[in-house]
């Protein structure tokens, strides 16, 4: 039997500082993420003065909406270079340099739209944007991943959610400071864009206290005594023997293996299985269409005819927030299938609700009765988006860390991460135009995508809840080795 001490359920002030030092990446990711929308007519008459300006004539609109969706959407693709490069980076430079070494990304990105406004070149926005993106595609997976291996087993999933929490906080704060009487207006759009770069100071400072993680020191570099020395630190008590142990265990199966490359993954018949799920998963997550809300709720709230639509908007990010924190509380009890289950469940009633009361404030029209349709539609998109942050929003970040050992880990956060940004810069790019030509069904879309995604979950997906990641692992390959795929519930036979 396991003391309660064994089990590792207390949490020390250092690993609170590690913690804490990594999630300010997931907030990087969740200001840049939303920054963009708030401030978007300044910025869009900004990049048309400059044209004005250089040739006399205004840019024609559908240049300047072309030159804006590249704006946007450039975000996404950095996060795509940035999130595959990941594996190599961690690998070669170790968590902790990797970390602060990214920062430079963030100095450079905010620098450079800081500047655009006094350069007068839109260009500078745009290549800041690129710049920026790939910073935050880095963080979307050097966040889980050392904050994956220095929690405790038992509490992994509650840190992990930490990272979710930082990146709906991220937005929260970007949708605040965008209001047009903070930092939104004609002037100081540039500062808002620019004010990545305090975080990313921060954090360079903190990292500097922070250890590296004791898995990469132990299972990567083998040097037990500095891992043992940093679990000390992280835990509280010299008492790390079990941790050691189940370390060297990995380390010991690692070595008989080769170092896992990316098509490693897909060929591997012990990884196949846990990369499908982990690519699924944050397919899930995107194709939910929860960035067609963040992205567009004002302009969807303005379509149900909701008059201070920037504030509903903020609505949805507190909304966000505080489903993150009652996830963050669940998700060690609930464990992440379930929670996953009960959040695309809910997604699904929610996109129904959203179909119905826009088609019903169309085909209305704005005569009487509606401004209870447009609570019902409000209601629906709050919903929509708690039910998000209660699975699908924390969750695929973080189980991809526990769906594999130290070996392929890398390369698997890689791969997860850059599907995410794909898909997501697919939601960017295409929602608008199929809001265009759908109108009120496009959430129609989304409906189907999330009754197949659940199924998915019901019948593929693992509990991974209070597991070691070599028992996560070993299950894996035990199912691949004997082709039975009877590794967590019955059903996943079927
Ligand atoms: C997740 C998604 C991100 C989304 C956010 C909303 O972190 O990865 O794309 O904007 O949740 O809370």
């Amino acid at each position: 039997g396991k003391s309660e001490k064994d089990s590792g359920k207390q949490v020390t002030w250092c690993l609170m500082f590690c913690v804490s030092t990594a999630v300010i990446g997931s907030l990087q990711f969740g200001y840049n993420t939303g920054v963009i929308n708030a401030p978007d007519e300044k910025v869009q008459n900004f990049i048309r003065n400059v044209t004005q300006e250089r040739s006399g004539e205004p840019m024609d609109k559908s240049t300047l909406t072309t030159v804006w969706s590249v704006t946007v959407s450039i975000f996404n693709v950095g996060g795509m270079i940035g999130s595959l490069t990941v594996g190599t980076l961690v690998d070669k430079l170790g968590r902790r340099k990797c970390m602060l070494l990214s920062n430079i990304l963030a100095l450079i990105g905010g620098g450079l739209m800081g500047l655009s406004s006094m350069c007068t070149s839109y260009e500078l926005i745009i290549v800041g944007r690129l710049v920026i993106g790939a910073f935050c595609g880095l963080c979307t997976g050097l966040t889980p991943m050392y904050v994956g291996e220095i929690a405790p087993t038992a509490l992994r999933g509650a840190f992990g959610t930490l990272h979710q929490l930082g990146v709906v906080i991220g937005i929260l704060i970007a949708q605040i400071l965008g209001l047009e009487l903070l930092l939104g207006s004609q002037y100081l759009w540039p500062l808002l864009l620019a004010l990545t770069v305090v975080p990313a100071v921060l954090q360079c400072v903190m990292l500097i206290f922070c250890p590296e993680s004791p898995r990469y020191l132990l299972i990567t570099l083998n040097q037990e005594e500095e891992a043992r020395q940093v679990l000390t630190r992280l835990r509280g008590h010299s008492d790390v023997e079990d941790d050691i142990h189940e370390m060297k265990e990995e380390a010991l199966k690692m070595s008989m293996e080769k170092k896992v490359s990316i098509p490693e993954l897909f060929r591997n018949s012990a990884y196949r299985q846990p990369i499908i799920i982990a690519i699924i998963l944050q397919l899930s997550q995107q194709l939910s269409g929860i960035n067609a809300v963040i992205y567009y709720s004002t302009k969807i709230f303005r379509y149900a005819g909701i008059t201070e639509a920037v504030y509903a908007t903020i609505g949805v990010g507190a909304v966000n927030t505080l489903f993150t924190v009652i996830s963050l509380f669940l998700v060690e009890r609930a464990g992440r299938r379930t929670l996953h289950m009960v959040g695309l469940a809910g997604m699904t009633v929610c996109a129904l609700l959203m179909t119905i009361s826009l088609e019903l404030l169309v085909s209305l029209g704005l005569i009487q009765g509606t401004s209870a349709i447009s609570v019902l539609a409000i209601l629906a998109v709050f919903g929509f988006v708690a039910s998000f942050e209660m699975g699908p929003g924390p969750i695929p970040w973080f189980i991809v860390a526990e769906l594999f050992a130290q070996g392929p880990r890398p390369a698997a956060i890689a791969v997860a991460g850059c599907c995410n940004w794909t898909a997501s810069f697919l939601v960017g790019l295409l929602f608008p135009k199929l809001l265009d030509l759908c109108q009120a069904y496009v959430f129609i879309i989304f409906l189907v995508l999330l009754i197949i995604f659940f199924m998915f979950t019901y019948f593929r997906v693992p509990e991974t809840k209070g597991r070691t990641f070599e028992d996560i692992a070993s299950g894996f390959s035990n199912a691949a080795g004997s082709n039975a795929a009877n590794y967590t519930s019955p059903e996943a036979n079927l």
